[in-house]
């Protein structure tokens, strides 16, 4: 999207701040996902009736409420009171190949940026006044935990699916999947190259749910990957010719991050390689996304979007030397792929 759309947007917004959807859309999608209203309904016409009893509602609100949902075009009303969802609405059910589901339902992020205004006035992000950090957060609620790893997975298969073809895998035996959450990531990248092996690095809260997961996307790979629980920050077990870091630098400050590459630096042998996969800003590019994905980094976690000059220095910084930049096609995010040497 590029500036004068967003202009148009925001114009459009203001227009209709006051009592309209869009004042409410946010939490008309998270409270519906809330509901599990669309993957009740999935490809089935509902009676109102019946919904009402299997999302638990009370009947006259939710009959309510669906007729916003219908003028928002998410649900289309058929003959004795039924609806179904509409083809904008099934991108609201899990399994739709760009579901949104778990992407607009965060509902710890929606109440951390309720504080947002703290953020700017200490430089501290809003969602540890709240919560405590995202990741300690995630780690002790297993509710957040599960929410945030679909949505993850979500997110992943949304913005950068191509990610396993741009990369030549070919320098490459084992790939360690550093902060990488269910490994639907990891399961793509090995299902792309049949002679490679993974390790899924993580959190022992996020392991122990995803290696032991039979829906995991890991699962249909057996034989061909091990997991490894464990904090980056203190130590990188040294079994990988590869790292791979995928939407994990841009959580942490840059401090945070020189220590996590070092860590890193320190595991790889001197012939391995890094591949860490961002939004990369671009000075020219007033309306990229990684604009709007930092904001939400210093509200929730306290982390950063970078361009390719910030992403140098860090690396420099850890022993890495910066070998080169690919952009990953029909997507926002890149490549930046560096040496041990
Ligand atoms: C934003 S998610 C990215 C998930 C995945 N790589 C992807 O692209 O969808 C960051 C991941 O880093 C993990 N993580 C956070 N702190 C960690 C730590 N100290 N050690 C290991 N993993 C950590 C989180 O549990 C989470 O799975």
């Amino acid at each position: 999207m590029n500036s004068p759309q967003i202009a148009t947007i925001v114009n459009e917004y203001l227009e209709l701040a006051d009592d309209s959807c869009v004042a409410i859309l946010p939490d008309v999608l998270r409270v519906t996902n809330a509901l599990g209203l669309p993957d009740l309904l999935g490809d089935a016409t509902v009676p109102v009736g019946e919904l009402a009893c299997r999302a638990g509602c009370h009947e006259p609100s939710l009959r309510r409420w669906l007729r916003g949902l219908a003028a928002l075009d998410l649900v289309h009303y058929e003959p004795d009171d039924a609806v179904r969802l509409t083809a904008t609405g099934q991108r609201l059910a899990v399994g739709h190949p760009r579901s949104v589901r778990f992407s607009t339902s965060q509902h710890d992020s929606a109440v951390a940026w309720l504080g947002a205004e703290d953020t700017l006035r200490t430089g501290q992000p809003a969602f540890n006044s709240v919560y405590g950090h995202f990741f300690d957060h995630k780690s002790c609620d297993p509710k957040a935990r599960q929410a945030f790893l679909r949505r993850m997975r979500e997110r992943a298969s949304r913005l950068y699916p191509r990610l396993p073809s741009v990369v030549d895998w070919c320098g490459s035996r084992v790939v360690m999947d550093l902060g990488g959450g269910d490994g639907s990531v990891l399961a793509a990248v090995l299902r792309h190259d049949q002679r490679l092996r993974g390790v899924l690095f993580d959190l022992f809260s996020v392991i122990s749910l995803a290696a032991h997961d039979p829906a995991s996307p890991l699962s249909s790979l057996p034989g061909r990957w091990s997991a490894s629980a464990g904090d980056f920050f203190v130590d990188i077990p040294a079994s990988a010719d590869t790292h791979l870091m995928c939407s994990v630098l841009h959580d942490w400050s840059d401090e945070e991050s020189v220590q996590l590459l070092r860590n890193s630096h320190r595991s790889l042998p001197p012939d391995g390689r890094l591949l860490i996969v961002e939004l990369v800003l671009s000075d020219g590019d007033g309306s990229h996304p990684g604009i709007w994905s930092d904001l939400g980094m210093m509200v929730l976690t306290g982390g950063r979007e970078r361009s390719v000059p910030e992403f140098d220095a860090l690396l420099r910084a850890a022993g890495f030397t910066l070998v080169k930049v690919i952009p990953i096609p029909d997507s926002d995010f890149s490549v930046l792929e560096a040496s041990p040497a």
